[in-house]
Formats: C-alpha cells, structure tokens, sequence
C-alpha cells in the first residue's frame, strides 16, 4: 500500500510546536499517525505518547510509526484523553489536530488534567482546519476559554496557506 505524505498543515503545525529534541510529547486524537510521525523525527533523547480512543486510528498509527515505537520513543494507546494516566509535570507540549472536543463540548476536567501533567513553561497546541464546517471564530472562542479556565495563557496563530488556527495556552 502507498504511504501517504504528511500532509502540509500538520507540518506547519508542527513547526509552529518548535519540537526540541529532548522534549516528552503528547498527542490526543493521533489518527493516521502524521502527527506522530512529523514530531517523532525531531526527538532524539525525548519520548512521545499518542493516544486515540479508536481502535482504527491507533492501529494506523501503529502502522505508519512502528520504526519509533521499536526504537523506543513511542508509545501508543487506545485510550480516551478522559482515562489518560500520566504523571503531573512530565509533559513539555501536548498537541491535538482536529480534534474536536475542545470547542464542541464542555472539557474543563481533560483541560484541567492536561494542566496538571504539563511542566510548568510547558504548552498544549490545539489545531483546527479551516476547511471544516464549524466557523474558526467559533472555535477559537471556545477552546480559548477552555484553556484561560483552566489557567493557561492563550495566544492564536492562523495561517492561510494551508488553513489552519492554532490555540496555543502555555502554562
Ligand atoms: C478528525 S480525527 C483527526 C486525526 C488527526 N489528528 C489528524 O488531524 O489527521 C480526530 C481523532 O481524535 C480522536 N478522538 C476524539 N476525541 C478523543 C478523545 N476524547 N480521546 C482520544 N481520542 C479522541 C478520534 O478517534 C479521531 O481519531
């Protein structure tokens, strides 16, 4: 089967993320693996953790990433982001593509969680991809207010060319 390229707005996503070498990586919602795959090329010593509460999506990743996950800097999981299990102040970044319950729903206790697991200077990226139904404004004003709730700074990055808004809340 033809392995698709990692398409162009996870990419710039993932230089927006400024991925050092050392950092410890969360992804939600990891689907087809590029996120993983664009992130896991620019660690060295640091570790990634991809989580996604379908069986498909894990399995593709598995698939695309599975260089990573044997050379041990990956772990993937079938998990909901609500059931994460990961010791507070270990993450440097998490990142999340597409992933809709930051703006579709109430997830102060997963943003919270999330909060607690970062370090501190650490960040959370949320992307989204204009292209969709739900209206940018939209979404900005509610994953923003998710992220000041639970105590994050937030700041936006939108780009055009690919279409794609970044809330990013440092903590
Ligand atoms: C639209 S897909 C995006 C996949 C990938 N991030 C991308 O941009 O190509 C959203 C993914 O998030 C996963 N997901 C949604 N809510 C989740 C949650 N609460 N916990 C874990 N995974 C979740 C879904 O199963 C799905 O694979």
């Amino acid at each position: 089967m033809r392995v698709q390229q990692i398409p162009a707005r996870i990419r710039w996503a993932v230089e927006v993320m400024d991925i050092r070498p050392d950092d410890h990586v969360l992804e939600i919602g990891c689907g087809a693996g590029y996120g993983v795959e664009a992130i896991c090329e620019r660690l060295e010593t640091g570790k990634m953790f991809a989580i996604d509460r379908s069986e498909s999506g894990v399995d593709r990743t598995k698939r695309r990433a599975h260089k990573y996950i044997e050379a041990g800097r990956l772990t993937v999981r079938q998990i909901d982001l609500a059931t994460l299990r990961v010791p507070v102040r270990r993450l440097d970044k998490v990142f999340a593509f597409n992933v809709n319950l930051f703006w579709v729903r109430d997830c102060a206790d997963e943003v919270t969680l999330l909060h607690e697991r970062l370090v501190a200077g650490g960040a959370i990226y949320l992307f989204y991809e204009v292209t969709r139904t739900q209206s940018a404004p939209e979404v900005i004003k509610k994953s923003s207010a998710a992220l000041l709730d639970a105590g994050f700074r937030v700041s936006v990055v939108e780009n055009k060319a690919p279409a794609v808004v970044g809330i990013i809340g440092r903590k």
